[in-house]
């Protein structure tokens, strides 16, 4: 398959795949299926909508007992342009539901091509529908797309708070998009890959402009047959006229590439995200699992002072503080957790613990504030009845929804009430908002749910009102349909993808970091310390094995990969700076890879939670694999590189605790600062697929070392003329941050770097010269350089000359 993708660019991976995936009608009996260029991978079922209290199907008679006939109206071919997918072909078709005294429901559906990557199947209410509701709080009221499920495939799929993937199909309201794939057919003879995965995501399309009305279905049709019928929520009680749901289909080769350009093609081309503070710098937290998170001091506020500037004073300087004390209210227990009944800078803070206002505290730390409120206790003032904000209740009766009694803002006023309620935070140096149990704060609201638009409504006045502030959220405890939501709000840039680090498991992200990252969102991972803390068990959060020291670079390592937050919350003196400086610039600048860190694909062969092998990449591509919790030495192969490996180069690698010191003008090979090299010939060339790359050898003196302690290897390839290596930064967790690098050149001869970073900072580059003493073998040599006044400075390797730049 390898010949059909083609690298369009270094920064936009979008490969040409030989995909051939149509919908196809059939004339007569308006059926549909789907096929890919060798099979039918989906069978359409009759088409069914509820609407006035009744099933309305496709090809059902007259007189049909509890059932409205769908009578063809029209039908129509179609033609069209879609600004990310490019061109279509297809056809509409007008139906009629006939209900008794031959009032009718029109309905569309329509059939769209995009040439062999894409299907998009849409339905329209062009009068909108009553009676849409039933009781299953699961199931959808619209059986279009509904599909009978391909057998020869597996799925992945997301579901519920934090965004977790499942190993088979989703369901509900909290459910999100599928993906069906399969080791790829090797019956194409040009396919020397038989390893690689045919991969197909079904999910809303962008077009689903009401993205919290989706619900995944309940993997059966209307009449109870098994079926992959995700739709509209049968919770909604009537859609608006006009009212359109949209689903694509969309085919390539490998889940990530795959993922990717979907992902690619859902962003189209929306305002991009704001620059967020919590996303570029290290930080301090202190939210559930941090050690100052139930601060009971006489004076937390100088606690915090205090440990901040002791961070800055060796090295480690925060970025801003996530001040979760300013929104916590005595509601646990009688309410909602974390409920607020007074926002803590609109006077709620507890005096006897935080003496100063949070306004004074942000002056004395100096650093931007994140502050957090999930929603609201159903005693708060702020939705009084004869006040300037209503508020919508919670319904503690809906399942899911026990413990959860509290209240929102009505969404119609959404916008308004966050603006003014964010100005509150603003004035004490806010410039991120966090809010959480969005599962919750949506799915147990009954004004929310049975509405076509209420949902969106109330999400959408959150994020603009942020955006016309320049505040970035984080949703916390969302669900898939939030995200989707938030591909068109530029304010919400980041999404918990882990329990919260108090209960343990929080490393657990690499599956459903894949869907955060491909919809543009940055995955956070929850807060960490850099070591056992002296073993600190805080409220609530026992003493886990992840806890312990060999665990924390693990949390960090992963923290930093994900390219989410940072957020650090040891105890005062008992932060590893030299662990953190691996993550950072001197100025706290995270030193980030170029993609969210996800599982390899090999993983959705085996079975889940038998191997965690993770993957990133940064400039150049370089790739990163981080493997955790494995009893063997892993291995890394092909079809595990994304972006694809570029055919014509060589490759080295090193693991970052086993591999030696690299020394300037020394052997990469013999000193071992290098595991080993792969010349690119056996590489891409026959023996192709069983090309591997062993992850750090697991020596006897780590026998006993934690499973949790991380593997870290690097994969470099050189420069197609020059053979040159740009290893980068060694000392750092990425060695070839976009951050530390604006620029990496290969040139005809050589190799060139434009390096940036805080000035007066000391930076020491590493790179493999090829062919020196005119032999077939590789020399080391290193830079140290310090970054001038201006920031950035240019080297070149061939001469080891640096030039500053102005
Ligand atoms: C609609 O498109 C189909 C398939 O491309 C074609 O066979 C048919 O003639 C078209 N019908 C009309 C009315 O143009
Ligand atoms: C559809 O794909 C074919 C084959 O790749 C290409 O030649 C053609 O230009 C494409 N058409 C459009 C409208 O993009
Ligand atoms: C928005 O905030 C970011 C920092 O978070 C800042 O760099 C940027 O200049 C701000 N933009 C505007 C328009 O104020
Ligand atoms: C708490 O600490 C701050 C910062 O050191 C100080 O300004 C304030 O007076 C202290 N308040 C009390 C009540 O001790
Ligand atoms: C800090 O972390 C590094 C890397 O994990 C480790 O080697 C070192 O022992 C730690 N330092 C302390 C004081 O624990």
């Amino acid at each position: 398959m390898r010949t059909c993708h083609v690298l369009l660019s270094i920064f936009l991976y979008v490969s040409h795949v030989c995909s051939a995936l149509k919908v196809i009608v059939d004339p007569d009996s308006h059926s549909y299926r789907i096929d890919t260029k060798h099979e039918t991978v989906l069978v359409g079922s009759n088409i069914a909508v509820f609407v006035a209290g009744r099933w309305c199907v496709q090809g059902a008679t007259e007189g049909e007992e509890n059932i409205w006939p769908m009578e063809l109206h029209n039908s129509q071919n179609i033609s069209g342009v879609d600004p990310s997918l490019g061109s279509f072909a297809g056809i509409a078709i007008e139906w009629n539901c006939v209900l008794k005294d031959n009032d009718v429901v029109p309905l569309v559906t329509s059939f769209r091509n995009f040439n062999g990557t894409a299907v998009v199947l849409d339905l329209k209410f062009p009068n909108g529908a009553t009676g849409t509701s039933f009781d299953d709080p699961k199931a959808s009221m619209t059986n279009f797309p509904t599909f009978s499920l391909p057998t020869k495939y597996s799925y992945l799929s997301w579901h519920g708070s934090f965004i977790q993937s499942t190993r088979g199909l989703s369901e509900g309201p909290q459910g999100g998009p599928t993906v069906f794939f399969k080791p790829s057919s090797s019956s194409s003879s040009d396919d020397d890959d038989g390893d690689s995965i045919d991969a197909i995501v079904g999910s809303p399309w962008i077009d689903f402009r009401t993205m919290k009305a989706f619900t995944a279905g309940t993997n059966k049709d209307y009449k109870g047959q098994s079926a992959w019928a995700p739709g509209t929520s049968a919770r909604i009680h009537e859609l608006p006229a006009g009212y359109t749901q949209s689903f694509i289909l969309y085919e390539g080769t490998g889940i990530t590439a795959t993922m990717y350009e979907w992902g690619q093609a859902m962003q189209r081309s929306f305002e991009p995200k704001l620059e967020d503070a919590t996303l570029t710098n290290i930080g301090y937290q202190t939210d559930n699992g941090a050690a100052y998170c139930f601060c009971k001091e006489a004076n937390c506020s100088e606690t915090l002072i205090h440990e901040i500037a002791d961070l800055k004073a060796n090295g480690v300087p925060m970025g801003y503080l996530s001040f979760q004390g300013a929104g916590t209210s005595s509601g646990r227990g009688q309410a909602a957790p974390w409920c607020v009944e007074t926002w803590g800078v609109d006077g709620g803070l507890n005096a006897d613990h935080y003496p100063l206002p949070v306004k004074d505290m942000q002056e004395a730390i100096d650093i931007p504030v994140q502050l957090y409120c999930p929603y609201f206790c159903p005693t708060t003032k702020y939705f009084d009845d004869d006040g300037q904000w209503s508020g919508v209740a919670s319904d503690p009766t809906l399942p899911g929804c026990k413990d959860y009694e509290f209240r929102d803002v009505a969404p119609q006023q959404s916008k308004e009430f966050y603006g003014w309620f964010m100005d509150k935070g603003i004035k004490a140096g806010m410039k991120s908002f966090e809010t959480d149990f969005m599962n919750q704060n949506y799915n147990c609201v009954p004004a929310f749910i049975e509405s076509a638009s209420a949902g969106d409504t109330w999400l959408s006045g959150m994020a603009d009102a942020a955006w016309e502030r320049n505040i970035t959220i984080q949703w916390c405890y969302a669900t898939p349909t939030d995200l989707l939501a938030s591909i068109r709000m530029p304010a919400v840039t980041q999404f918990r993808v882990s329990f919260d680090f108090c209960y343990g498991r929080s490393w657990d992200i690499g599956e459903s970091s894949l869907l955060v990252w491909a919809l543009g969102g940055k995955p956070s991972k929850d807060t960490l310390w850099t070591s056992d803390n002296g073993k600190l068990e805080t409220p609530g959060c026992s003493w886990t094995v992840d806890h312990e020291a060999p665990a924390a670079e693990l949390h960090l390592v992963l923290a930093l990969m994900s390219t989410g937050p940072v957020g650090i919350s040891d105890a005062i003196g008992h932060t590893n700076f030299t662990m953190a400086q691996r993550a950072i610039r001197s100025d706290g600048v995270l030193l980030k890879p170029m993609k969210a860190i996800t599982a390899v694909d090999d993983t959705f062969l085996k079975e889940p939670g038998s191997n965690y092998l993770y993957s990133t990449f940064g400039l150049g591509p370089s790739w990163i694999y981080v493997s955790f919790l494995s009893e063997d030495r892993m291995t890394i192969s092909k079809h595990d590189f994304w972006p694809a490996l570029e055919p014509g180069s060589d490759l080295v690698y090193r693991h970052f605790h086993s591999s030696s010191a690299c020394t300037h003008n020394s052997d990469p090979l013999e000193s071992a600062c290098i595991a080993g090299l792969v010349v690119s010939p056996t590489l891409l060339v026959g023996e192709s697929t069983n090309f591997q790359i062993p992850m750090g050898p697991k020596q006897p003196q780590q026998k006993d070392r934690s499973p949790y302690a991380p593997d870290i290897t690097y994969v470099w390839q050189n420069c197609i003329d020059s053979k040159w290596f740009f290893l980068g930064e060694l000392s750092k967790y990425v060695p070839l941050s976009p951050s530390r690098f604006q620029k990496v050149t290969c040139t005809a001869t050589g190799l060139s770097t434009i390096v940036i970073g805080a000035p007066g900072e000391r930076v020491q580059l590493t790179a493999l010269e090829p062919n020196y003493n005119g032999k077939d073998d590789y020399k080391i040599v290193i830079v140290p350089l310090v970054i001038p006044s201006e920031g950035k400075i240019q080297v070149d390797f061939e001469t080891a000359v640096t030039t500053e730049i102005y």
